[in-house]
């Protein structure tokens, strides 16, 4: 203690409140390194008993002289008498305690200081209850079918900020330390970490408890450690093809058992798949796959320990949906590659969280496409992401994708579709652009260079760049790591304006940010633009490897391409849209590439990405009057002609979504012309009623064609909805096959009256298969009567049942799409709103309050929707997105929907 007692005591009262301040800092101290931690964690799990109790003892090295330790803990009931502090030189005592509530920071401030290069154990007990919040160290259940019995399990998710309440821990990725953990818990249950056990000894006080050592995990982050306390069932042990032969085994509860498991018969498949693309061993020898009755999110890929959500599962009984199976076996895939990327090699901060979830969501698809090519399952994510994207990032609210986050909501927000998917695109745009060797060579050195280690953006751009400048893909003098920045460090993306000169053959460029419902021009921002042209004599779509690159700062760019390409031949930039951003070009490049489109063989061998792109870019275009309605139409009618999934399903998502803008006449013909449009295509399949069972790769075409077909009145289509559902109700041998289900029902409720409905709605309420009871729940959105529908809202508010409110969205959705329901929903939501608000997560009002404001029309029903919701805490963010977007309607609206239906109502 200091000399002056009265001074130093005054002193003391004044520099507490400014020791907090003076470390305000969201990110831990650099001071101490954890190398290593022994944790012990008893687990009482019985129907009364639900709580964990722990201790945890961590190697600190200390980097920089200290006297404080500095860590995260939250949630914990802490023994702060069994704390301590020690070396080989003896115990340091604990002076004083201070908590951040911001950052979940556990202080201890030291009686001496940490000296430098130093080893020191910090040793703590602490205790609390299993929660029912889906984090830290959480409790979920199952009920046994037959005894009816309720089974309890506890499982961890710690991903991204809650190991810290379950232990106190330096909770952030950057801190990579071993693990050696020991599991206490009664015999009935089996226990599991990321590694396999070591060996178990009887519990010294508790009778029938057990504690048992696991094997001591790789360096890690503290989000990837796992372990569950459980009694479900493992459907099999499986053993990988892969040099380290890892164990797999697959738990579930009894009833899943009999399930078709596809984490089960994907996982061996995947690392073998994994190993040979990055080229590094798996580097754990188990893998336990634990599927949940409850998860916060859809599956966690923990080192050793891959936890899957069941409510994400396909089920079995009759309907099973493929879109479902293949969202499964995308988030398989996706875990898998986590195991590379994230789990092997980590983001230093959750800034960079598109590191490992772009690169994980573009690797599956390349995984899928790989397991099973002709389902082109990888090949139709992409197109989808594409579609997504370049919707999303045009209304300016969409920031970058890696931005800097500081607190746990922040960070729990950066989970966002937005950066796994334009992360994905940013990955597929340098794997198009060094081309397959440069760009597997440049991840695979990434992967061995950080292997264990901890990364930033610019280390991928570093690797990338060194193996490209030694291929001779890009110029030595090229900054790899400047133009990629400019995608991953703004959001939006750019509109490049290509103009030929057809006497001298040069180009002019220029690029500017595109924007849907401001006015282009008024933008300085800019991205490096790779260019990549390709010609009609000689259209190869293949070849992605840039020729030239639009700059940034950018500058008008005058181009002589060498062999200059003919006046009467198109150019197309961006073979395959292998990056992000849209091209305009002058009105005879258009003309030419429409002509090849409509006449050519092939469509004139123009890539199907393409294709759609072209369609969603001069609809995009016509959007903000840079381009003529008439002219997107022209190139409309090439649909006619089109025999691919992606220009269709991009072309009719666009045109559906305008369409759902206009009212009276105008909507009227905006049917028509739907139906002339897919008629040509509708004729070329069999009929709905005689479809036996069509091959898996063709059911999202067929799913699209009938369900737009009996959408837009096809009468054939109507009556073949209506023979499918009265042939299954009256010969019950008749099967309604479940992949069209949904678009019969839709069909049959939308042309019926009172008694279908309540048929329909019957059968809703009978059921007790989810999958099936979603397919009534949307198809119920297409009844006409409101008063009908609000016999369903009501039932499905009322239900405590979790599954039924997820039926209750799905259903307002799709009625939302329906001119004649937008008013009374829009008047139901508004008079419900404070209980819808207590009611749905915020995810779920957003998805709400978005599909009610892009079926708003005018600008009074956008301001009665802000009066009624303004002062309602719940709807704060969801409202913002849903008026912005209500605007960007309106504006549309107002400025081109005349200009739609005019070229529209030529071609009807
Ligand atoms: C649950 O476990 C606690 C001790 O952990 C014990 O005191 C209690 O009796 C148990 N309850 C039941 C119903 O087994
Ligand atoms: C703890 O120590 C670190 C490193 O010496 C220092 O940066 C930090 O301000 C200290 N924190 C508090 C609350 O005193
Ligand atoms: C910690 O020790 C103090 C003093 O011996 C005692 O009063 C207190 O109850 C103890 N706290 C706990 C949680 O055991
Ligand atoms: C089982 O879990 C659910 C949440 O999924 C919870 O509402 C319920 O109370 C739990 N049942 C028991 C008996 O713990
Ligand atoms: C263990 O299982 C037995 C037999 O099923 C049961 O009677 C007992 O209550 C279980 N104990 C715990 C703690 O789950
Ligand atoms: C951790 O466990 C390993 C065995 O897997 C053992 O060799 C090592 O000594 C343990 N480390 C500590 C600090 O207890
Ligand atoms: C790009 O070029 C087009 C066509 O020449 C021109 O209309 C547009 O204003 C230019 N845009 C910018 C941002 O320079
Ligand atoms: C639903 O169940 C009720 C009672 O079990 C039954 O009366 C009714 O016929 C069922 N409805 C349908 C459509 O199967
Ligand atoms: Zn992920």
């Amino acid at each position: 203690m200091p000399q002056l007692n009265g001074f130093s005591w005054i002193f003391l009262i004044l520099i507490i409140p400014s020791i907090q301040a003076a470390y305000d800092h969201y990110r831990l101290p650099t001071a101490l390194e954890p190398l290593h931690y022994n944790l012990r964690i008893l687990t009482h799990l019985n129907s009364t008993d639900q709580r964990f109790e722990g201790s945890v003892k961590i190697d600190l090295l200390t980097r920089e002289s200290t006297k404080n330790i500095t860590l995260h803990a939250a949630n914990l009931k802490i023994d702060e008498n069994r704390t301590s502090v020690s070396s080989d030189q003896g115990k340091n005592d604990v002076t004083k305690i201070e908590i951040n509530e911001v950052y979940n920071f556990y202080i201890l401030h030291l009686c001496q200081e940490l000296e430098k290069g130093q080893i020191y154990q910090l040793e703590m007990h602490f205790d609390a209850r299993l929660n029912d919040s889906l984090s830290g160290y959480y409790k979920s259940n199952y009920t046994d079918e037959n005894t009816k019995e309720v089974h309890n399990l506890a499982v961890t998710q710690f991903s991204p900020t809650f190991a810290r309440q379950a232990f106190p821990c330096f909770d952030e990725p950057s801190w990579k330390s071993t693990f050696n953990v020991t599991l206490g818990y009664h015999k009935n249950f089996t226990g599991l970490t990321g590694m396999p056990i070591l060996g178990c000894q009887d519990h010294d006080s508790l009778e029938n408890y057990i504690w048992c050592d696991h094997e001591q995990l790789l360096r890690t982050s503290t989000y990837l450690v796992a372990y569950a306390v459980h009694d479900l069932k493992n459907a099999a042990t499986e053993e990988s093809q892969t040099s380290n032969k890892v164990i797999i085994r697959n738990w579930m509860q009894p009833k899943l058992l009999d399930r078709e498991i596809i984490s089960m018969e994907m996982a061996p498949k995947l690392l073998s798949f994994y190993e040979n693309l990055f080229q590094i061993d798996f580097p754990l020898v188990k893998i336990d796959q634990l599927t949940v009755p409850t998860h916060r999110f859809s599956a966690m890929e923990n080192w050793g320990l891959v936890v899957y959500n069941e409510d994400k599962l396909p089920e079995n009984q009759g309907v099973n949906l493929q879109q479902q199976k293949d969202r499964t076996a995308e988030t398989v895939a996706h875990e898998y590659a986590h195991q590379w990327f994230g789990n092997l090699v980590t983001m230093k901060w959750w800034n960079d969280l598109w590191l490992k979830e772009g690169t994980s969501t573009y690797f599956s698809y390349l995984a899928l496409d790989s397991l099973q090519p002709d389902l082109t399952r990888g090949e139709r994510f992409i197109a989808l992401d594409l579609g997504t994207f370049f919707a999303m990032d045009s209304g300016g609210t969409v920031p970058a994708i890696s931005k800097e986050v500081k607190n746990s909501s922040q960070i729990l927000g950066q989970f966002t579709e937005y950066v796994y998917k334009k992360g994905a695109l940013t990955i597929r745009m340098l794997h198009k652009l060094l081309g397959e060797e440069s760009f597997f060579q440049g991840i695979r050195s990434f992967l061995r260079k950080y292997s264990l280690g901890n990364v930033d953006q610019g280390d991928l751009w570093q690797s990338l760049q060194e193996v490209s400048k030694l291929n001779g893909v890009i110029p030595v003098d090229f900054n790899l790591s400047r133009a990629m920045d400019s995608w991953t460090l703004q959001g939006g993306y750019p509109l490049v304006t290509l103009i030929r000169d057809y006497k001298t053959g040069r180009l002019t460029l220029n690029q500017t940010r595109f924007y849907q419902g401001k006015n282009i021009s008024e933008d300085s921002h800019c991205w490096w633009v790779p260019l990549t042209f390709v010609r009609q004599n000689h259209p190869d779509f293949e070849q992605t490897n840039p020729q030239f690159w639009l700059e940034c700062p950018s500058a008008t760019k005058v181009l002589q391409l060498p062999d200059l390409p003919a006046a009467d031949k198109w150019i197309i930039l961006n073979p395959q849209v292998s990056t992000i951003f849209r091209v305009n070009y002058d009105e005879h490049n258009w003309d030419l590439i429409i002509e090849s489109l409509l006449n050519d063989h092939n469509h004139g061998g123009i890539h199907k990405l393409n294709r759609a792109q072209l369609v969603d870019d001069l609809m995009a275009l016509a959007s903000v009057k840079l381009q003529k309605y008439d002219k997107a139409f022209d190139l409309l009618e090439y649909l006619k002609k089109e025999k691919d999934f992606l220009p269709w399903q991009r072309g009719v998502g666009i045109l559906n979504h305008f369409g759902a803008l206009l009212r009276g006449q105008e909507a009227k013909e905006f049917k028509i012309y739907m139906q002339k449009l897919i008629l040509p295509l509708y004729s070329r399949f069999p009929k709905l009623a005689a479809l036996s069972s069509p091959a898996i790769k063709d059911i999202p075409l067929l799913q699209f064609v009938y369900s737009q077909a009996c959408c837009y009145h096809v009468d054939d289509c109507i009556n073949q909805a209506k023979i499918l559902i009265m042939s299954n109700w009256n010969r019950s041998q008749v099967e309604l096959p479940s992949h069209f289900q949904k678009i019969a029902y839709c069909s049959f409720l939308e042309e019926g009256g009172e008694m279908e409905f309540q048929k329909i709605f019957s059968l809703f309420q009978n059921t007790t298969n989810s999958a099936q009871r979603r397919i009534f729940a949307s198809a119920i959105g297409c009844s006409r009567n409101f008063k009908h529908f609000e016999q369903f809202l009501d039932f499905t508010f009322k239900s405590e049942e979790k599954l039924f409110s997820d039926c209750y969205m799905l259903a307002v959705t799709t009625a939302l799409s329906r001119e004649y329901m937008v008013t009374p929903i829009g008047n139901y939501i508004l008079s419900n709103a404070k209980i819808l608000g207590k009611k749905f997560k915020k995810k779920e009002l957003k998805g709400l309050l978005v599909s009610l404001a892009e079926n708003l029309q005018s600008p009074e029903e956008l301001e009665q929707l802000n009066v009624h919701l303004k002062d309602l805490k719940e709807y704060e963010e969801p409202l913002k997105e849903a008026l912005k977007l209500g605007e960007i309607n309106q504006k549309w609206h107002k400025d081109c929907s005349s200009d739609f239906s005019e070229a529209l109502r030529k071609r009807i």
